[in-house]
C-alpha cells in the first residue's frame, strides 16, 4: 500500500510538471483526484493493511492527498483565467498603435500619377482607354499606319526587333510607339462588325534603342489619342489640345501647332506647350508630341472608308509632360528610384 501511494504520488506530480492548459489539468484532476481517481482507487485498500500499521498508511495516505490537492491549486492559479500558461515576460499588446509613426509610407510613382492625370483629364472629354500590347509586329508599328518598307523609322538599328526584319515575313519587335493601338482599335472595331465613333487615348510604355541622356531614354510613355467620325477637322483637334492644356496646366497655358510631317497623319503637326521647366524660370515653347488628321491610307488599311470618316490623332510623351509639369531636369531622374527623389515629386 505504502509503495502504491508513493508510485501515485511520484506519477502524479511528474504528470502534473507537464501540463499548461486548462483541460490538461481538468483530466489530471479527473485521473488523480477526482471521485473516480487514483487516490479514492486506493482506499479501499486500507481494509486490507494489518491493524498495527493502519496509522502510519493512513497518515501517509493523507499526506500524498493533500500534496496533490496542493499542487493542483498551485498548478490552476499559474495557469490564470485564460487557461494558458502566464508568460514570464511583459505582456505585449499587438493592437496598440505604434509609439512613433513610420517616416517612410511609400506612393505611387510620378509617372502613373501623371499617367493618371491625363487619362481622368481626356475620360473627362469624352475618351475611352484602349490598350494595346507591348511585343508587336510591323504590321501594326509601321505598315498600316502607312509607313513604307524604305522608311528610315524601320531600320533595325532604330528600333528593338525580336524577329530578323530579313528572315521573317511579319517581324515582332517592342512597338517603338503608342501608334499602334490606333491601328488594333479600328481593326478591332471594323471586325466586330460596328461603326464609329471613336474616341480612345491609350497610355503605355514604348521602346526604342536611343543612346541615355537627360532627354532620351531607351523606354519611356507615350499617351496616344484617336477621335474618328463624320465630319472630324483641324479644328476640333486644336480645341481638344487647348482644354487639355488648360485642364493639367491651367488657364494661362498656350499651345502652338507648328506643320510637320508624319507618315500616319495629313495634314500633321508638332504640339508645344509654354512651360516654366524650373518654379521661378521664365516660361519655354517645350514640344511635347504630334499630331494632325489620321491619313486615308491608315483609314483604309483598318477597313474604314476615307470618304465616309475623317479623324485626328495626337501622341506625346508621357516623360516630357511630368518633367514640365513638375520641374524635373533629368528624364534619368524617373527610372533611377532613388527614394530622395521619389519623396519630392
Ligand atoms: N507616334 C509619334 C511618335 O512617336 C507621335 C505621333 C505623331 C502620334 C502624330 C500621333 C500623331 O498620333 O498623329 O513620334
Amino acid at each position: 500500500m505504502l509503495e502504491t501511494l508513493n508510485e501515485i504520488e511520484t506519477a502524479a506530480l511528474n504528470d502534473l510538471g507537464a501540463i499548461n492548459d486548462a483541460p490538461g489539468l481538468e483530466s489530471w484532476r479527473i485521473a488523480y483526484i477526482g471521485t473516480k481517481g487514483r487516490m479514492r482507487a486506493v482506499m479501499p485498500m486500507m481494509k486490507d493493511v494489518p491493524k498495527d500499521q493502519k496509522g502510519a498508511v493512513g497518515k501517509r495516505l493523507n499526506e500524498v492527498k493533500t500534496a496533490l490537492e496542493t499542487a493542483f491549486e498551485t498548478k490552476q492559479a499559474s495557469l490564470g483565467d485564460s487557461g494558458v500558461a502566464k508568460q514570464s515576460g511583459p505582456m505585449v499588446d499587438m493592437t496598440e498603435p505604434g509609439l512613433v509613426e513610420s517616416s517612410n509610407v511609400g506612393r505611387r510613382h510620378i509617372i502613373s500619377r501623371v499617367r493618371d492625370e491625363l487619362v481622368e483629364i481626356y475620360a473627362r472629354m469624352g475618351f475611352d482607354v484602349a490598350q494595346g500590347p507591348e511585343l508587336e509586329d510591323d504590321e501594326h508599328n509601321f505598315i498600316k499606319l502607312n509607313i513604307p518598307p524604305a522608311h528610315p523609322a524601320r531600320d533595325p538599328i532604330d528600333n528593338f526587333y525580336i524577329d530578323n526584319p530579313n528572315e521573317v515575313e511579319t517581324p515582332r519587335m517592342l512597338r517603338s510607339q503608342t501608334s499602334t493601338v490606333q491601328i488594333r482599335t479600328m481593326s478591332k472595331l471594323v471586325a466586330d462588325g460596328k461603326q464609329p465613333p471613336i474616341k480612345i487615348v491609350s497610355p503605355g510604355r514604348v521602346y526604342r534603342p536611343d543612346t541615355v541622356d537627360a532627354t532620351h531614354s531607351f523606354m519611356f510613355h507615350q499617351i496616344e489619342g484617336l477621335y474618328v467620325d463624320r465630319g472630324v477637322s483641324m479644328a476640333d483637334l486644336k480645341t481638344t489640345l487647348l482644354q487639355f492644356a488648360h485642364a493639367y496646366f491651367g488657364d494661362d497655358a498656350e499651345i502652338r501647332l507648328r506643320p510637320s510631317f508624319f507618315p500616319f497623319t495629313e495634314p500633321s503637326a508638332e504640339f508645344d506647350m509654354m512651360i516654366a521647366l524650373k518654379p521661378g524660370e521664365d516660361p519655354k515653347w517645350i514640344e511635347l508630341g504630334g499630331c494632325g488628321m489620321v491619313d486615308p491610307n491608315v483609314l483604309k488599311a483598318c477597313g474604314l472608308d476615307p470618304e465616309e470618316w475623317s479623324g485626328f490623332a495626337f501622341g506625346f510623351g508621357i516623360e516630357r509632360i511630368a518633367m514640365g509639369k513638375y520641374g524635373i531636369p533629368d528624364i534619368r531622374m524617373l527610372f533611377e528610384n532613388d527614394v530622395r527623389f521619389l519623396q519630392r515629386v
